[in-house]
């Protein structure tokens, strides 16, 4: 994000100083300039840029988190903050902003000038003296968290080419640059309009330069020629191809792509080849699970759950979680928390569930996993690390006679049932609301929660507790509306979280 470098209102990027720039010697390493061009002009910046160098000053050619003074030739001191709020830095508060008269005084005294009242360019607007108390000044918040995302995704084709890049990169185990492409997805998807020139790009956070090459080309092209690349290759169709498959992750799917394995057949002939439990149901259902769960689907689940859970445990609570919850029309799954008012009394739940599912002859498939959770385990686990509750991860039968309006059905398929993936997870009830807000997600919502929470409030947010390191101590919550106060955010309701 640092890094990320916006030059305004020009349209050559005049180049970074390279090796041909004759090197000068730094006089005042603290001083970090940045002149803006707007109103200056290109010419006279360049000049100006030689100039404070060869007296040894640091001029930068991008704007960076590491400038330490602005220096503006424009009057207009709304329109320049407006831009600079808009360059997504962290470190804008902490930055001078300066009138070019502290600029000549400087060159004139041969040193950094003593501020003084007339060198400020004061931000006027009322908007920044609100939120400088708070986190990063910016119009749009680099953290997920501090954006609104609904389903109405108005840049899907910017983002669809995006995922692809995003996919690909972690296919190479390339992480940092497959997070950087899905932070841009995100900041793409809570967009309320479409980006139509790549000017409207500036102040947006999280697009580095490689991000924007792409979006200027799909802009003027209609494609990226990147992603059409990775589209057709081999290695990609392939590892997308197995890893559609539950069960199947990377490390399988490399693993027969490296074998040579190119099709399913392939790998279901191969005689080496022992699939386990979770692959066999995967490939078995493959057809059923590979294609969108609707919400008159997961409603009819939510129902046969329901039914099942209340013949066991009277007070036992469902809530549907996941994509539902967030206002997806169609879904790879659906999620459901089942828990108890009683704490203790939500750990044998799951598997009574199980067993009543088998009874009925809906269990296609089940994976139970018994909690882990201790108090005691608190605090120590990572984001990517699975949560300590008891959950399973099953197969269902649907039957069509369940579902307002029928089953999504593959054409001419007349079974009158399909398989869907089910996921449900147990949490004591004082784990309750944390539970709710990490299955809530979306995945990326959450990854920007938890980093807003270490990097801005020095806080440890996970699906089990909220941490704060510097008053040593965990925080409770009864609901997701405890947790966004304790973070000092403002609430997001769950269909404003599809980051
Ligand atoms: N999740 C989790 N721990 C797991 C599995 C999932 O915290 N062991 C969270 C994920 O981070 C995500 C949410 O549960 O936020 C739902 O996961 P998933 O079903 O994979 O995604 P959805 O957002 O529901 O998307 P879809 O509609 O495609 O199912
Ligand atoms: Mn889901
Ligand atoms: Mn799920």
């Amino acid at each position: 994000m640092s890094n990320s470098a916006i030059v305004p209102w020009v349209r050559k990027r005049s180049k970074p100083t390279c090796a041909s720039v004759p090197a000068h010697v730094v006089k005042f390493k603290e001083v970090r300039l940045y002149l803006v061009e707007r109103k200056m002009g290109c010419s006279r910046r360049s000049f100006l840029t030689q100039l404070a160098r060869t007296k040894g000053f640091i001029v930068d050619d991008i704007l960076s988190d590491d400038i330490t003074h602005v220096v503006s030739e424009d009057s207009g001191s709304s329109s320049l903050w407006a831009w600079l709020k808009g360059c997504a830095l962290e470190n804008l508060s902490k930055m001078q902003v300066l009138h070019i008269s502290w600029f000549t005084d400087s060159m004139r005294e041969g040193k950094p000038a003593t501020i003084e009242t007339r060198h400020l360019i004061q931000d006027t607007s009322p908007a920044l003296q609100e939120e400088s108390a708070s986190v990063p000044v910016s119009v749009i918040s680099q953290y997920a968290c501090q954006r609104q995302t609904s389903t109405d995704n108005k840049n899907k084709i910017l983002t669809d080419a995006f995922e692809i890049l995003a996919e690909n990169y972690e296919f190479n185990e390339l992480q940092s640059s497959c997070l950087a492409f899905r932070r841009a997805v995100s900041v793409l998807k809570s967009l309320p309009w479409t980006l139509q020139c790549i000017g409207a790009t500036q102040g947006l956070p999280c697009l580095r330069e490689h991000t924007k090459a792409v979006i200027e080309e799909i802009l003027q092209c209609g494609r990226s020629f990147e992603v059409e690349k990775i589209l057709s290759s081999e290695r990609y169709q392939t590892l997308k191809l197995f890893t559609s498959v539950f069960g199947v992750g990377l490390k399988t799917a490399e693993k027969w792509y490296r074998r040579g394995l190119r099709s399913f057949s392939e790998i279901l002939v191969e005689p080496s080849i022992e699939l386990n439990r979770m692959q066999k149901s995967g490939f078995l259902h493959y057809g059923d699970i590979s294609r969108v769960v609707t919400k008159a689907e997961a409603l009819a689940l939510g129902n046969i759950i329901d039914e099942a859970v209340h013949l066991v445990t009277s007070d036992a609570v469902i809530t549907l979680t996941g994509g539902f919850r967030r206002g997806k029309e169609v879904g790879h799954d659906v999620d459901f928390i089942v828990t108890t008012p009683e704490v203790g009394k939500e750990e044998c739940v799951l598997r009574h569930l199980i067993d009543s599912f088998k009874k009925q002859g809906i269990l296609l498939y089940s994976d139970y996993r018994p909690s882990t959770f201790h108090v005691s385990k608190l605090q120590c686990q990572r984001f990517e690390a699975m949560d300590y509750f008891a959950k399973c991860f099953l197969i269902l039968r649907l039957e069509a006679t369940r579902v307002d309006g029928g089953l999504s059905c593959a054409e001419g398929d007349n079974r009158g049932w399909r398989a869907i993936r089910v996921d449900l997870v147990s949490p004591p009830m004082d784990r309750y609301a944390f539970a709710l807000l990490g299955w809530t997600g979306s995945t990326q919502f959450d990854r920007d929660m938890r980093r807003f929470a270490r990097i801005e409030r020095r806080m440890i947010l996970d699906n089990h507790t909220l941490y704060d390191k510097r008053k040593e101590e965990f925080l409770t919550a009864r609901s997701e509306e405890d947790i966004f106060a304790h973070l000092g955010l403002e609430y997001l309701e769950p269909w404003q979280r599809n980051a």
